[in-house]
């Protein structure tokens, strides 16, 4: 029996056998491997070796949309589209931990998601860990003895000898094998026959589809963790660095990268490093888009808000009220002492090597740590996924809202849009000032700014106004939709093109949304609506003869007044917390 080697730069040697499993799903013991074998195809699913998967996913079935869903999948498809091209080409570091490795069967659909993001354009680094199956693995002669901490964990690192070490290497190649196993899945057989044609000949039928490319290699630098107050660590590890031109050079040919926690020191040693510090260094050396990092019961049982802006994750995690704490309290109004509290923690999240056992005296989930760790050190945002919400990692990719059951770090939220303020009337009034210059109206008297800001939207940076924005309430239109009109969007000149305009209107319509508003509309007197257009709004005609208008509002409208409008989704009762402005852009 032959077969083809297929572990690209893979350097695990030998020890990559040690997941090979029989049909009935044993693992294969290295005597019972054929001598013949130079090395093992992941994608071949042959009777007798090879990856075997237990049972099928509901996704392997050969899924039709129902006549009466036709349009809620097309609209689905409208509405991610955006987030499609957003996401294209952008790289994304994911983190399955042991926890999900256990669960094949949720490792199953969470990989098949993973294949949909990899089809879809995201180039992804996934980093699988290993600890609940060495847990399993390691004999429990060696875990029981309490004169050795051969195999324990100790802060945040295994004490790793050679016989933990070997449980490590094989449950690894394990990883390795079943994942990439698990990704080789084609497209389903039937759809290909329709579709495609052999490439020589005019023969029609089947023509198999190549499977993505799984590389596993060199691709993390580690160096020995050594003695540490008296304990000898052995072939325990951190993580040096990643080869970065490495690892986007793979990227860039299209495949996806795995890396397990397995580093290299610089003489040819297999160590082991935590799971963690290696995604989290990928991430932050590769100037990843984002960390997704899957979690399980220990994330759950915090249950954090769906969004948390990075300041206020480091906040909660310097004063131990990560989890507890249901309202965010910005940055700027915290008192002396808590920001002192969070300069404290600073150097736990950053530097250039991580210290894990400096992450267990903080008393959280690493998962959270590592992605505020990474977002602190300039990834925009980390996404902890839930491994147990079905779907919940391409709802979170792929929809506005996201899930509930995940929760968004993020460095990049602009929060200095929110309700204007006493001491921002001066600022206004010269923002409206050019409004009236360029012909527009406002429904309220200059010199009245002070007595409309409840109806007023800024968006503010270092003490500057730079865009402001009007809206009224004006009640329930004819489909008993509640109605708000833009009056006012204005963006101060020296500050256009740089996406305010787009994130103060993007903010307006999420408040809206939480506001219960079904409507917004557009019913200028002067200028085109091109901008509003581009963004989602629709010509409906003129305005005063539009019963979408409440008629208070139709009533007051110019003879040419033009209305546009764009609906507005109502929001996910589940999601209704969620602040406006958390998902600004990508
Ligand atoms: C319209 C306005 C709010 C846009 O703000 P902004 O922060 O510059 O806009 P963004 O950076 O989010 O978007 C810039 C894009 O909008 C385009 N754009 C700017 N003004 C536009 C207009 N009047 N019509 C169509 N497109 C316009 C830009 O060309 C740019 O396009 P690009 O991304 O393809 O390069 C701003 O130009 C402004 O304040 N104009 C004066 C007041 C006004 O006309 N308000 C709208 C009526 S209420």
């Amino acid at each position: 029996m032959a077969l083809t080697l297929s572990f690209g730069t893979c350097s695990y040697g030998p020890n990559a056998l040690a997941g090979l499993t029989d049909v009935a799903g044993r693992r294969l013991h290295k005597m019972q491997i054929p001598r013949k074998i130079h090395s093992i195809n992941l994608c071949t699913r042959k009777r007798g070796y090879g990856a075997v998967c237990e049972s099928a996913s509901p996704r392997d079935s050969l899924g039709t949309v129902e006549v009466e869903n036709y349009s809620t999948f097309v609209r689905f498809l409208h509405l991610a589209s955006p987030y499609v091209v957003g996401h294209r080409n952008k790289r994304f570091v994911i983190m399955i931990p042991g926890e999900v490795m256990v669960d094949k069967e949720r490792l199953r659909g969470i990989l098949d998601d993973i294949l949909l993001l990899h089809g879809l354009g995201c180039k992804l680094v996934l980093v699988a860990g290993s600890r609940e199956l060495v847990d399993a693995e390691l004999s429990q002669e060696l875990t029981e003895d309490p004169n050795s901490n051969e195999g324990r964990m100790v802060g945040g690192y295994r004490v790793s000898g050679t016989a933990t070490m070997n449980v490590v290497l094989g449950e690894n190649g394990a990883a390795v094998n079943q994942i990439s196993a698990m990704l080789s899945k084609g497209p389903p057989i039937p759809m290909m026959r329709r579709h495609e044609k052999r490439e020589t000949g005019n023969v029609e039928g089947f023509k198999s589809i190549s499977t993505v490319k799984v590389v596993s290699g060199n691709f993390v630098a580690a160096k020995r963790r050594g003695v540490v107050h008296g304990i000898d660590f052995g072939w325990s590890g951190s993580v040096s660095h990643v080869h970065v031109e490495a690892i986007q050079s793979q990227l860039n040919d299209g495949n996806i990268v795995l890396l397990t926690c397995l580093g290299i020191s610089s003489i040819g040693e297999l160590l082991n490093c935590s799971v963690y510090d290696v995604a989290a260094k990928t991430a932050i050396e590769l100037s990843a888009d984002k960390f997704i990092c899957f979690t399980g019961k220990e994330v759950r049982d915090l249950n954090l808000p769906h969004y948390l802006p990075l300041e206020e994750a480091k906040m909660q995690i310097a004063s131990g009220t990560l989890g507890s704490c249901s309202n965010i309290v910005p940055y700027s109004s915290r008192d002396e002492g808590e920001r002192e509290a969070v300069s404290r923690i600073e150097p736990l999240l950053g530097g250039s090597m991580f210290d894990l056992d400096h992450w267990s005296d903080l008393n959280m989930p690493f998962e959270v740590i590592a992605g505020i760790s990474v977002c602190n050190n300039g990834i925009s945002r980390s996404h902890l996924v839930d491994f147990q919400e079905e779907g919940a990692l391409l709802l979170e990719m792929y929809s506005r809202d996201g899930i509930s059951g995940v929760c968004m770090i993020a460095s990049d939220i602009y929060q200095g849009i929110r309700p204007a303020r006493i001491d921002d009337i001066n600022q206004i009034s010269q923002l409206l000032d050019s409004f009236l210059n360029y012909g527009y109206d406002l429904p309220f008297d200059m010199t009245d700014v002070g007595s409309n800001l409840d109806r007023l939207m800024v968006l503010e940076r270092d003490g500057d106004v730079l865009a402001c924005a009007v809206y009224s309430v004006l009640g329930h239109g004819f489909d008993d939709k509640l109605v708000v009109e833009i009056n006012a969007l204005i963006v101060s000149e020296a500050h256009r093109n740089n996406g305010f305009g787009d994130s103060i209107l993007d903010y307006i319509e999420q408040d809206m949304r939480r506001k219960n508003v079904g409507l917004i509309v557009l019913v200028p007197n002067t200028g085109s609506c091109d901008w509003f257009v581009d963004r989602g709004f629709e010509y409906q005609g003129l305005a005063n003869q539009n019963p979408i208008l409440p008629e208070e509002r139709r009533k007051n409208c110019e003879g040419f007044a033009k209305l546009y409008s764009k609906s507005i989704v109502a929001i996910d009762s589940s999601l209704a917390d969620l602040p406006a402005g958390r998902r600004i852009g990508f």
